[in-house]
C-alpha cells in the first residue's frame, strides 16, 4: 500500500503551489487596487496542506506508519 507516499508527494507539491501563491500575492500588493480572490489563491493550498500535514504527523504515532515507512522511527 503506497497511500501514506502518495500523501507526502502531494504534500511536497502543494508546498510548491503554496510558494507560487505567496509570490502572487506579495505581487498583487503592489498594485493599486489588490483583487479580493489573490488572497484565496494561497489560502486553497494552505488548508490542504494543513490536512494532509496533519496526517504526515500522525503517521509516526500509528501501527500503519511504524510498519511502512523505513523513514520513520517512531
Ligand atoms: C499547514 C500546516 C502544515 C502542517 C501541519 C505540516 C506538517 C508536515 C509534516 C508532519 C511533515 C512530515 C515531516 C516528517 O515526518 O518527515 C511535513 C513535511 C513537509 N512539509 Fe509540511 N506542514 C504544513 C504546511 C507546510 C507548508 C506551508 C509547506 C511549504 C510551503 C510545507 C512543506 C513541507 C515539505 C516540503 C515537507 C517534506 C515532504 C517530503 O518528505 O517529501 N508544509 N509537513
Amino acid at each position: 500500500m503506497n497511500w501514506n507516499k502518495s500523501i507526502r508527494q502531494t504534500h511536497r507539491w502543494l508546498s510548491i503551489a503554496f510558494t507560487v501563491a505567496v509570490l502572487i500575492n506579495i505581487a498583487a500588493m503592489g498594485q493599486e487596487q489588490p483583487a479580493v480572490w489573490v488572497g484565496l489563491l494561497a489560502l486553497f493550498p494552505l488548508i490542504l496542506l494543513l490536512l494532509s500535514g496533519l496526517y504526515l504527523f500522525v503517521l509516526p504515532y500509528t501501527a500503519k506508519g511504524r510498519g511502512a515507512s523505513a523513514r520513520s522511527h517512531g
